[in-house]
């Protein structure tokens, strides 16, 4: 039996967000306690969009520590799981290369996340960004994982390394039986996508997903947000003028009702339904402080800790160095079998 494993990614591109938080990071969280996890800051995957974007190699640095003080202020332990930066795992960008091969340019072509980050000006975009997806087939099989948490938006990347994992196992099934492997070398992941959060809307449009790259501050609660701007941000929201409904077909076609409903949901580890049954018929004001009081109640301790580790960057790489030490040695051992499997002559 393959054993269970766990991978997933984010990016260090600054804002980081509720999004980010409910959408993956809670499910990372609870994922530790029956599977091995490997949680990756994916630096690699940063530098894709303009320099100004990813704001240089200070700013890099910077944020890369901030997820990772973000992991590790959440819950992660970074003792019994991973928790490394991908760049000081070579076997990802090695990886790449072989699954660069295998996978064909109609696949990438059908990306929607690449279109919509291209924008208009697609022959202006770098060759990382068009190739993203195959760097994260790579970050995920380099580890053989099965499991990969991550939002709703990931769903489409997910089905590609599924793609590419396939590719690869029929294409060299006769060399990966002739080396000893069982004929699925690769474990086609599967994508968990859960909780009551997984599209966390933009505060003030209910059609827009909530993220980094938003102009308008207001559209999401930061991880470093304090409480005044938690506050702020909440009352301000986008509502419509009905009471909320008592049940959850009621959330249909109110999307910004339905979003907030979610993020309490979410916060409170509660289901949408069980939310409902307490404020069904409530007006928003009433049920928008009770939302500002969980979400100060729960971030607070997050960020206050997210800030700690921020003065003690030594502690916060010495973790990226201990797990990148041990996914490396996991790593390794892929490479070694794919070069085998491949036909590249190694070092014995
Ligand atoms: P990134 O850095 O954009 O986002 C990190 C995680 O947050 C989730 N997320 C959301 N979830 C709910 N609502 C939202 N509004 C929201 N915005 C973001 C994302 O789905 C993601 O799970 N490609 C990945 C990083 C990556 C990766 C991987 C993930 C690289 N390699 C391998 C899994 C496995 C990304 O851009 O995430």
């Amino acid at each position: 039996m393959t054993i269970q494993r766990v991978f997933s990614g984010v990016q260090p591109t600054g804002n980081l967000h509720l999004g980010n938080y409910l959408g993956a990071i809670v499910n990372f969280v609870k994922l530790q306690a029956t599977h091995n996890c490997i949680y990756c800051v994916v630096d690699l995957h940063a530098i894709t969009v303009p320099i100004p974007v990813w704001g240089g190699p200070d700013e890099l640095r910077r944020n890369t520590r901030e997820v990772t003080a973000a992991f590790i202020a959440a819950g992660i332990d970074p003792k019994t799981q991973v928790i490394f930066n991908q760049s000081q795992v070579a076997g990802h960008a090695e990886l790449t290369w072989v699954f660069n091969c295998v996978a064909r340019l109609g696949w990438l072509n059908r990306m929607t996340q690449f279109k919509e980050k291209a924008g208009k000006d697609r022959e202006n975009a770098s060759i990382g960004l068009y190739d993203y997806p195959v760097l994260m087939a790579a970050d995920i099989l380099l580890y053989r994982a099965t499991h990969v948490p991550v939002g709703e938006d990931q769903k489409q990347h997910l089905e590609l390394s599924r793609d590419i994992a396939q590719k690869f196992n029929n294409d060299f099934a006769a060399s990966i039986a002739s080396n000893g492997h069982n004929d699925k070398y690769f474990p086609l992941p599967e994508p968990v996508i859960t909780g009551p959060a997984t599209r966390v809307m933009s505060l003030r449009d209910g059609a827009k997903k909530m993220s980094k790259s938003d102009p308008s501050d207001y559209s999401r609660i930061n991880l470093s947000d304090d409480a005044d701007a938690i506050a702020q941000k909440i009352r301000k929201a986008k509502t419509d003028p009905e009471p909320l409904p008592s049940e959850e077909k009621g959330l249909e076609a109110r999307p910004e009702a339905d979003n907030l409903v979610g993020i309490f949901a979410a916060l409170s580890g509660r289901p949408k339904a069980d939310v409902l049954r307490e404020f069904g018929g409530a007006q928003f004001s009433g049920f928008k402080s009770n939302l500002v009081d969980l979400a100060v109640a729960k971030l607070g301790p997050l960020t206050a800790e997210m800030k700690r580790l921020a003065q003690d960057p030594g502690y916060v790489e010495q973790v990226l160095a201990d797990g990148a030490e041990r996914a490396g040695t996991i790593a390794e051992q892929t490479i070694r079998d794919v070069k085998d499997i491949v036909g590249f002559i190694r070092k014995q």
